[in-house]
C-alpha cells in the first residue's frame, strides 16, 4: 500500500485545529480553544500531527454532516451518534465493529444517523480504508453479450472482488462483501452476516403485479468511502448512516438508465403508450414506482422519508440557520428532488456553495487503483 504523508505541513494542519476549535466552542457553548490549542500545537510540533479528543470528534462530524452541501436531512445533525474506534488495527475488528454499527443504525428499522470513526491518516500511514462505496450494495455484472445484470453502478467494484476470491450468484441483487484495509496489510474480504442484510421487496399498495417485478432494495445506506475532515485531520474511514428518502430509490436506483432502468418496464405494466414521450409514460411509472417504495417501507417498519417531508425539514433547517447567524452551504441540484421538484419549497430557494470543513470529501483516487499493485490492472 502506497504510504502518503498525511497530514499537510503542520502549520496549514495548526490554523485548520484553530478554526475548527472556534466551531466547536460555538457549536458547544463553552470557550475552551485557547488552552486546547496550545496543547495541539506542541503536540504538532512533536509529531507532526495531534489527537482529536472524543468530544472533538463527536462535534466534528456533527458540524461536517451540518455543513455537508448535498444532504438534504441536515437538519437532524445533533443527533447523529458518533462512535469512536480510531483505535483498532486489524481488520477484523474493523469489520466487527462494522457490524455493531449497522445494527445501531438500523435500530430494529426505526433507522438512527451513525458514524463510526475508524484510524485517521497520519504522518506515514493512510489509516484505515473501506473499498465499497457503501457497506452494503448490490452487485452488477456484464454478460457477454453486453447487457448487464444487478446493479450498473457497482459493477467494476464486482469485477474488483471477484479477481480478490469472491464468487457472486450473478443474481440481480447479490450482496457484495466488504473491503477493509489496514496500514500495512493485503486488503480483506469480508461478509454481512445475513440478519443484517434486510432486504424490503417492493410491492405496490394497489397494483397486485408490482410484486412480480422481483424488486427489492436494501433497508438503510451507510457511505464508507467518503474521507471525514475535522480540524486538519483526515479520517479516510468513518462510515455513516442515515435513513432512505424514496426518490433515492425509486427515482434514481431504480429509474435511471444506468442503474436498474425499470421505467420502460413499470410503464408497459401499466399498458402506457411509450412511442411519445407526451403520453407521460415515465412520469407515470416514477410516481408509482416512488409509491410502492414508500409503501414497501412501511409496511416492513423501516425509516423511510418521502421527499416533500424532507425538502420540508430542509427549509426549516436553512431558517434556523440564518436565524442563528450562519449561512448555509448547499448544493442546489442535490437538494432539490429528482420527482415534483417545484413543488418543494427547496426548488424556490438559492444557496451558498461554498466548501467548509469539517466535511466530508470525495477520495481523490480509489484505493484499488493507487492502494494495491496487484489489483492496479483490474481497476
Ligand atoms: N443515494 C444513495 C443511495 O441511494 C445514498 C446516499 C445517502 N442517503 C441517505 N439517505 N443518507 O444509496
Amino acid at each position: 500500500m502506497s504510504r502518503t504523508a498525511a497530514t499537510a505541513d503542520p502549520g496549514s494542519t495548526a490554523a485548520a485545529a484553530a478554526a475548527f476549535l472556534k466551531q466547536a466552542d460555538r457549536y458547544t457553548g463553552r470557550t475552551a480553544s485557547p488552552a486546547r490549542l496550545a496543547e495541539i500545537r506542541a503536540e504538532i510540533a512533536e509529531r507532526d500531527s495531534y489527537r482529536q479528543s472524543t468530544t472533538e470528534l463527536e462535534v466534528g462530524a456533527k458540524l461536517a454532516w451540518r455543513n455537508h452541501a448535498r444532504c438534504v436531512g441536515k437538519l437532524y445533525y445533533r443527533t447523529l451518534v458518533v462512535r469512536d474506534r480510531r483505535d483498532l488495527t486489524a481488520a477484523e475488528d474493523v469489520f466487527r465493529e462494522l457490524v455493531e454499527h449497522q445494527r445501531l443504525a438500523f435500530n430494529g428499522g426505526r433507522i438512527r444517523p451513525v458514524l463510526t470513526v475508524f484510524a485517521p491518516a497520519g504522518p506515514g500511514s493512510p489509516g484505515v480504508r473501506i473499498w465499497n462505496e457503501q457497506v452494503l450494495q448490490y452487485a452488477g455484472y456484464r454478460r457477454p453479450d453486453g447487457s448487464t445484470v444487478g446493479d450498473p453502478a457497482n459493477i467494476r467494484f464486482t469485477e474488483v472482488v471477484t479477481r480478490m476470491g469472491w464468487t457472486g450468484n450473478g443474481g440481480r441483487f447479490d450482496v457484495l462483501p466488504l473491503v477493509i484495509q489496514v496500514p500495512d496489510a493485503a486488503p480483506q474480504l469480508f461478509e454481512l452476516p445475513p440478519d443484517l442484510v434486510v432486504r424490503i421487496p417492493i410491492a405496490h399498495p394497489d397494483l397486485p403485479w408490482f410484486a412480480d417485478l422481483g424488486l427489492e432494495w436494501y433497508a438503510f445506506p451507510t457511505m464508507s468511502n467518503r474521507r471525514l475532515e475535522i480540524g486538519g485531520l483526515r479520517y479516510p474511514a468513518a462510515p455513516f448512516s442515515g435513513w432512505y428518502v424514496n426518490t433515492e430509490i425509486g427515482a434514481r436506483n431504480l429509474a435511471d438508465t444506468d442503474r436498474y432502468d425499470m421505467l420502460p418496464t413499470v410503464a408497459d405494466a401499466l399498458r402506457l403508450d411509450r412511442t411519445h414521450d407526451r403520453t407521460l409514460w415515465k412520469d407515470r411509472a416514477l410516481l408509482e414506482i416512488n409509491a410502492a417504495v414508500l409503501a414497501s417501507y412501511e409496511r416492513a417498519g423501516v425509516r423511510m422519508v418521502d421527499h416533500h417531508t424532507i425538502s420540508d425539514s430542509f427549509a426549516r433547517f436553512v431558517e434556523a440557520e440564518r436565524r442563528a447567524g450562519r449561512d448555509v452551504c448547499a448544493d442546489w441540484r442535490w437538494i432539490v428532488p429528482p420527482m415534483s421538484p417545484a413543488a418543494t419549497p427547496v426548488y424556490h430557494q438559492t444557496y451558498l456553495e461554498t466548501t467548509e470543513t469539517p466535511n466530508f470529501f470525495r477520495e481523490p483516487t480509489t484505493p484499488y487503483v493507487t492502494g494495491c499493485p496487484a489489483l492496479r490492472e483490474v481497476a
